[in-house]
């Protein structure tokens, strides 16, 4: 078991945390005011090969491994939690389903300008009656022959607005169940396809998230990833990577919530002494650094795992879990340690914690982890 990142990985982090500081930073406060899209940084993301992290480089990519993936994360989630989830989206929701499992003409049409960056992607599974219990999925693909006709409404879709290419989780054959589900690439601006309104949300309102409406559109034959019937099991699949992401942008906002408290507390006077002094807030820096130290290792963990090609389904459940949770804790407690200067915008933890709560909603709630963990525990 070694526990030291390699130069590369070191490299990488060092990369990230530069990139946020000098350009993420300067405006995080404004974009969460003003709803704003970080659509410059964003871009600057691309062309540092955020987007595309883990893909080979001959299909746009940086071919980083799944540990690095986690360090950048941890970087810019720290300190913009909107642009962390933008990446984490198409880099382990998009690009690496399309990788492993879109055919080679997919690959080339779409993976390659997403890894590049040149257009981000967004992952359709959500509708308004189909959250947690996602098999039950209402829109609609029906075949007709050289094209399926898709119906329905998704919602919550985080990059809806900003997104060039999305993929599409629809059910195609009501009786198959869940095997009668498959994803679909669509593009944007095909006929029938509206973005709906944008979501005015509690934080991570850098981000965007949109309904999308499908009436009838066309999807070409030849944009349905996999098997028929593959699409129930292809969003899982990607699911489990993704939770990595979403661990990894919860170890960062609770890194980035406990490093501006360790600091305030060393500077900040009561009662003739620095705050850190007076046990109660010590003891609340020495929770934080435990909990922060025990989930960055369960997100290394499972993208150690995912690297050594195994099944990572609990472990990407369990980090997800455990890291939401820390996030949630801490920042709440970043802002007690702050006193009333936590609960005012500038001082960066009162959003820090408006933006931990979603990571125990997203890509599962907590309870679905819970779920997932329990039933790979109950196999053994
Ligand atoms: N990995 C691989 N396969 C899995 C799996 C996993 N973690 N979980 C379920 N499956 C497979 C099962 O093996 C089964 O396949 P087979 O029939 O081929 O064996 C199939 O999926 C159906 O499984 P279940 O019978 O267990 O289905 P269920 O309805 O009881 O529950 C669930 C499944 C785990 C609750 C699932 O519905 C789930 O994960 N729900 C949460 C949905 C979610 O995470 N949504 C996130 C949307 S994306 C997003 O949120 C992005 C963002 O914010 C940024
Ligand atoms: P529900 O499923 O209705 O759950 C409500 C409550 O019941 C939760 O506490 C849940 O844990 C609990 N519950 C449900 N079932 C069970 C059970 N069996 N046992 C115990 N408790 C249970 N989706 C996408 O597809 N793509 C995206 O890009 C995306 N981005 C998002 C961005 C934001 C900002 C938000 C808010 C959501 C996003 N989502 C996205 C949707 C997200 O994945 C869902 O909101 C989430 O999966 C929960 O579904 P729901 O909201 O329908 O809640």
């Amino acid at each position: 078991m070694d526990f030291n990142l390699t130069e590369e990985q070191l490299m990488i982090q060092q990369a990230a945390r530069d990139f946020a500081q000098t350009e993420l930073l300067p405006g995080v406060i404004e974009r969460d005011n003003e709803q704003k899209f970080p659509y410059e940084q964003v871009k600057k993301m691309g062309e540092l090969g955020f987007l595309g992290m883990m893909v080979d480089p001959k299909y746009g990519g940086a071919g980083m491994d799944s540990v690095s993936y986690v360090l950048a994360m941890e970087e810019i989630a720290k300190v913009d939690a909107s642009a962390a989830v933008v990446m984490s989206v198409n880099n382990s929701l998009v690009c690496a389903g399309l990788e492993k499992y879109a055919s080679e003409e997919q690959k080339q049409k779409y993976l390659v300008p997403l890894a590049k960056g040149e257009v981000i992607g967004a992952f359709c599974l959500s509708e308004p009656e189909a959250g947690s219990d996602a098999t039950s999925q209402k829109t609609t693909a029906i075949d007709m022959g050289d094209h399926y006709l898709l119906n329905g409404t998704k919602n919550w879709i985080t990059n809806g607005g900003n997104a060039q290419y999305y993929i599409v989780i629809a059910q195609t054959d009501v009786e198959k169940k869940h095997k009668g589900i498959n994803a679909f690439i669509v593009e944007k601006g095909w006929d029938g396809f509206v973005v709906g309104k944008k979501e005015d949300k509690l934080g991570i309102r850098g981000s965007d998230t949109h309904s999308l409406m499908f009436t009838d559109v066309k999807v070409p034959k030849e944009n349905r990833i996999g098997e028929d019937g593959f699409g129930f099991n292809f969003a899982m699949a990607v699911l489990n990577g993704g939770r990595i992401g979403i661990a990894s942008q919860a170890l960062g906002i609770a890194s980035g919530a406990y490093e501006l408290s360790l600091k305030y507390a060393k500077e900040r006077k009561a009662f003739r002494t620095e705050i850190i002094n007076h046990q109660a807030i010590a003891f609340k820096l020495a929770d934080m650094h435990v909990n922060i130290t025990a989930a960055r290792m369960l997100c290394y963990k499972a993208a150690a795992e995912k690297d050594a090609g195994l099944d990572i389904s609990e472990s990407g459940a369990m980090a997800k879990l455990y890291a939401s949770q820390v996030a949630m804790d801490t920042t709440i407690e970043a802002v007690q340690i702050h006193g009333g200067y936590g609960y005012v915008k500038e001082y960066h933890v009162e959003r820090m914690m408006r933006d931990a709560k979603i990571t125990q909603i997203y890509e599962g709630t907590s309870e679905i982890q819970k779920i997932v963990i329990s039933r790979s525990i109950a196999k053994k």
